[in-house]
């Protein structure tokens, strides 16, 4: 498959009107913490039958965190056909999307689950990653909503047991204040080598949707690569 994702849009239509995060903010609670169990909130999964998730029935050895409408998620796979990679994503409607997407194209490496990262990453292997894609995952700028943030101490060590020896963890974020939060996890955690990418380093990935308004709308992102230790 020649990958074009806007004739994708057209092709399978896109769910209505993008949701707002900040109207459903429990969504970015872990399910531990919630008090009533929103209808629209993903359950937490333990374990999982990857015949069920991938048309190839293998594992994942590459993980999209927030994959959004996932252009990314799908253009990686339909690049490397060798790699499964596995997306999570908290919108519903997303999710859908990208299912039609994967089931009506046939793609067999690429696999979409209905998931807060939050709840952890039990049903996948430890040491079994090569990548994990953090790609502008973030909706939650502001200092006061940092618990709302995917990425902590727990998850940055969470996200290491998961990957092979040498495994890599790809952020990138237009907010800065995000990007020096990363930093100083990953110099705290000193369970990584990372690299902090100048703007016009090519790093060989597929763009994603949000990179690509960020460039359109000329709005500087950061990027770092991080390296399992
Ligand atoms: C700004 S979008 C970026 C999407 C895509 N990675 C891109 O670069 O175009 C961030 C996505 O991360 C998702 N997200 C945020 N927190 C999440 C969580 N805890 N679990 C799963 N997805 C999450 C959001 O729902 C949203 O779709």
């Amino acid at each position: 498959m020649n990958f074009d994702f806007i004739e994708l849009t057209k092709k399978y239509s896109f769910p209505e009107k993008r949701p707002r995060h900040h109207v459903a903010p429990y969504l970015y609670v872990p399910f531990s913490k919630l008090k009533v169990i929103p209808e629209n909130y993903p359950k937490p999964i333990e374990r999982l039958n990857w015949e069920d998730v991938f048309i190839n029935a293998k594992q994942p050895n590459c993980l999209d965190i927030g994959s959004g409408r996932g252009k990314f998620l799908l253009e990686f796979a339909c690049k490397h056909k060798d790699k499964n990679i596995l997306g999570l994503e908290i919108r519903r409607n997303c999710v859908e999307w990208l299912e039609a997407v994967i089931k009506g194209e046939r793609l067999e490496n690429v696999g979409i689950l209905w998931y807060n990262v939050l709840n952890g990453l039990n049903f996948i292997e430890n040491s079994s990653l090569e990548a994990i894609f953090y790609l502008f995952p973030d909706p939650w700028p502001k200092s006061r909503h940092s618990k709302r943030r995917a990425m902590n101490e727990e998850m940055l060590e969470e996200l290491h047991s998961k990957l092979s020896q040498s495994g890599k963890i790809y952020f990138a974020t237009d907010i800065e204040e995000i990007h020096n939060y990363h930093i100083e996890l990953l110099t705290q955690s000193g369970k990584f080598h990372f690299n902090e990418l100048q703007d016009d380093f090519d790093w060989g990935l597929p763009q994603t949707n949000k990179e690509i308004s960020c460039l359109q709308r000329g709005k500087p992102y950061f990027r770092i690569i991080a390296e399992k230790i």
